[in-house]
């Protein structure tokens, strides 16, 4: 296993580009699975998610060519036998269960392994199964697989009792392919949504309003191939630009859609830091002393749970009391005693953190408990004080393309090395 040694308290400055977001390319993969052609993407992440996704799909029968980081080409032209997404290959990563909607409307059939809990949360996917069923799915959960078959799918009307990203996404790869029309009610809006539509789109699938709450889908016979290009990993670039804020540096973002970031950007410039927003780019400069400010986590366009563990250790650095309200997931506060270890003042209630800072950070053994958390552990560690020892970053290399090398290029002192 591989840690972090970070030694703290260097400004970081500079220029990073963005690559792929994991997010995008997770349902765009498994929206390969819906035609017989070759379907190409001209650059993906080395994440260990997309590293699973690729074994997924080759265990389901695809030919999958090129390297995770670089040009991907996926071709499912025949579905393999048994059209099962194994317990082994989804519980190393739960968005397996992508593959239902595509396997469903292809195939007619698809047994797909229940993703279970996960550290952040129960993470249910009710939603999603409710949604295949309106469709006319005929879906049975026992021995822990969910196994679906239909006969065809036959459009309907959608309504999702809560906002659901990848309920979302698997509904709309059903719809594409079902007969008649669809239409998705209280449709998740996330960028990445839009980026799947827009592939199933170059792909011929009929679709209208995604990026709003309500998504029409217009069934085809059949869908081709497409080279897709996904959008870039807001999450990577907003943890990015909170590290050069934390370490009062300069950090700007290249290849990055800065509307997909403005949430973020908002509240940084609400603390004090100079936002620059120009084309493909957004610059971020620390001020002199940061001021505290409130989050609420919230679907798109609201801000992003998956930056709140990152932006917890921003505001441990600012001055006055702010706080966080996680409203996605149930268990999303793991990093507080860690961040607590190393000197922050927070405290917790309910799904609420008070943050008063600035405190003074020191460099401790820490452990990671998540993808989000870990990254938030990196950049307490960068404006620590001393030495931070990060364990456990297997966590942070499923979202992460070698974080350590983009920190090294912006003047952080950050190594990887085996335990
Ligand atoms: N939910 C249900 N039932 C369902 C589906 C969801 O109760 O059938 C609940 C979840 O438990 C959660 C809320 O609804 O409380 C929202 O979950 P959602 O379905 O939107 O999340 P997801 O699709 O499982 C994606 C991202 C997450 C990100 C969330 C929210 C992927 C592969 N994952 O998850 O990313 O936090 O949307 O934006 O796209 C991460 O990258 O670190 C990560 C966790």
């Amino acid at each position: 296993m591989d840690k972090f040694i970070i030694k703290g308290g260097v400004p970081l400055k500079g220029t990073v580009a963005v690559r792929p977001a994991k997010n995008a390319l997770l349902p765009c993969m498994a929206a390969s699975l819906l035609t017989t052609e070759q379907v190409r993407f001209t650059s993906s992440a080395r994440h260990m998610d997309i590293i699973s996704m690729l074994s997924v799909l080759e265990h389901l029968g695809a030919d999958v060519e090129g390297k995770p980081g670089g040009r991907l080409s996926v071709r499912a032209a025949n579905g393999h036998g048994d059209l099962e997404a194994p317990y082994d290959l989804v519980r190393r990563m739960r968005a397996s269960v992508l593959v239902l909607g595509p396997m469903l409307a292809r195939y007619q059939r698809a047994r797909v392994s229940l993703p279970g809990g996960c550290a952040i949360g129960a993470r249910p996917i009710d939603l999603h199964l409710r949604a295949l069923a309106t469709l006319g799915a005929d879906i049975r959960v026992e021995h822990g697989y969910v196994e679906t078959t239909a006969k065809k799918l036959k459009g309907a009307e959608v309504v999702f009792d809560k906002t659901t990203v990848g309920g979302t996404e698997n509904i709309l790869m059903a719809a594409v392919l079902a007969e008649g029309e669809t239409v998705v009610r209280n449709a998740a809006r996330e960028p990445e949504i839009v980026d799947l539509a827009g592939m199933l789109t170059g792909m011929g699938a009929h679709i209208e309003g995604a990026g709003t709450d309500t998504i029409r889908v217009e069934g085809v016979r059949e869908l081709h191939g497409v080279t897709h290009t996904c959008i870039p990993d807001r999450i990577v670039a907003g943890t990015l630009l909170i590290a050069g804020a934390i370490t009062g540096g300069d950090v700007t973002c290249t290849d990055v859609e800065p509307e997909h970031l403005e949430a973020l950007l908002l509240k940084l410039r609400s603390m004090g830091a100079k936002v620059d927003a120009g084309e493909s780019k957004v610059r971020v400069a620390a001020p002199r002393k940061l001021v505290s400010t409130d989050i609420v986590t919230q679907p798109f366009p609201g801000f992003p749970t998956d930056l709140q563990a990152q932006f917890m250790a921003l505001l441990s650095q600012a001055k006055g009391t702010g706080t966080v309200k996680e409203t996605i997931f149930e268990n999303r506060f793991m990093h507080v005693p860690e961040l607590v270890r190393m000197g922050a003042d927070i405290r917790i209630e309910g799904n609420l953190a008070v943050i008063s800072g600035p405190r003074p950070l020191s460099g401790a053994p820490v452990m990671a408990s998540d993808l989000r958390a870990s990254a938030c552990l990196v950049l307490a560690g960068l404006c620590a004080g001393g030495v931070t020892e990060i364990r456990r970053i297997y966590h942070l290399d499923r979202g992460y393309e070698s974080l350590e090398k983009s920190l090294r290029a912006l003047g952080g002192r950050v190594r990887r090395v085996k335990e």
